[in-house]
């Protein structure tokens, strides 16, 4: 078989970055981008001997961004297109789901949904046409449960398993082929983007849960692996000849969804609270709401 192209999203940090440099190695043609230019330098002098693996400037939020990486990929493919497309960027915005601005909303979903579905339509065409091509989405096992302070952030990832079923189901017809590939928690910079901003809520009646979440983090970071467990996952989803439809990483991710399929919600619902701080106790007093009439 002829060398694949593939391009991956968000290849300047985390699991992106390793998946470039483990898919180079591998044999196959690697377009890596990314908003962080300097990052992606130092990605192409990282790449193993040998090895084909060109870089991009691509924010999946810029139209034009999208419209430039297209135009660079029809160029360097002599206009084959895609084989395969990695769509991996995102981020996670945390927080009490009740106190997020709609501005929070909106970049959340601008980067992880319609950032993504933007992407996918512009590398799309191509594969259609040829009758081939295949179109791996990096969910999260967060795109399976709900995580208290995660609700934004998994509601994207529940968005993106949702419309992966469907493109999977509407683009079989073409040859096209979707997969979800759903992290556990990997060591990357993702918490740090994630934890950053959470101080805002400081002023809320969840301050001091909020306080104590990096005990939260150091918890669930304990559990971290690296990212190479999902480099390979992604690797196993575009090698296979019939891929399954989800592949989660690492494989004891299966355990922690049939353990939560089966337990009770209300116990789970206690067990999310407990380790949240969300007890009447951890709570700030709030003060009295503002009768509609006098807030406006
Ligand atoms: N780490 C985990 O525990 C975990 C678990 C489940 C799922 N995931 C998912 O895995 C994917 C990769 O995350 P990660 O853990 O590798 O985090 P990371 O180390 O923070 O990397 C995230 C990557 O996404 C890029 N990105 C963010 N916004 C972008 C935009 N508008 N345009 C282009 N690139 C953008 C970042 O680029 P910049 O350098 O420009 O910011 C960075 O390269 C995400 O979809 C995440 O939701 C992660």
């Amino acid at each position: 078989m002829s060398q694949q192209t593939v391009l991956i999203t968000g290849a300047t940090a985390g699991i992106g970055r390793t998946t470039a440099l483990h898919l180079a190695a591998a044999g196959y043609r690697v377009i890596a981008t990314g908003r962080r230019s300097q990052e992606l330098d130092r990605l192409r002098a990282e790449a193993p001997a040998g090895s084909e693996l060109h870089t991009q400037v691509l924010d999946v939020t810029s139209t034009e961004s999208i419209e430039a990486a297209a135009a660079e990929v029809a160029r360097l493919t002599g206009g084959h297109g895609l084989d395969v497309l990695v769509n991996n960027a995102g981020f996670g915005v945390m927080g009490p789901v009740s106190e997020l601005s709609d501005a929070d909303l909106r970049r959340q979903y601008d980067t992880n949904v319609f950032g993504l579905m933007a992407v996918t339509r512009a590398f799309l065409p191509a594969m259609q046409k040829r009758g081939s091509g295949r179109i791996i989405n990096v969910s999260s096992i967060g795109g399976r449960v709900t995580f208290p302070f995660m609700g934004a952030y998994n509601s994207t990832k529940y968005a993106l398993e949702s419309l992966s079923d469907a493109m999977r189901y509407e683009l079989a017809p073409f040859g096209v082929q979707v997969v979800l590939v759903e992290p556990g928690v990997i060591r990357t910079e993702f918490a740090d983007t994630a934890m950053g901003p959470v101080t805002r809520f400081a002023g809320t009646a969840y301050g001091p849960a909020i306080a104590k979440a990096e005990t939260l983090r150091t918890r669930m970071e304990a559990t971290a692996v690296g990212p190479e467990v999902v480099a390979k996952a992604i690797h196993r989803a575009i090698a296979s000849a019939s891929p399954s439809a989800r592949y989660v990483a690492p494989r004891f991710g299966h355990l922690m969804l049939a353990a939560l399929n089966i337990t009770p919600t209300r116990l789970l619902d206690w067990g999310f609270r407990r380790v949240s701080f969300l007890t009447r106790k951890e709570l700030a007093p709030v003060s009295a709401p503002q009768p509609l009439a006098a807030a406006r």
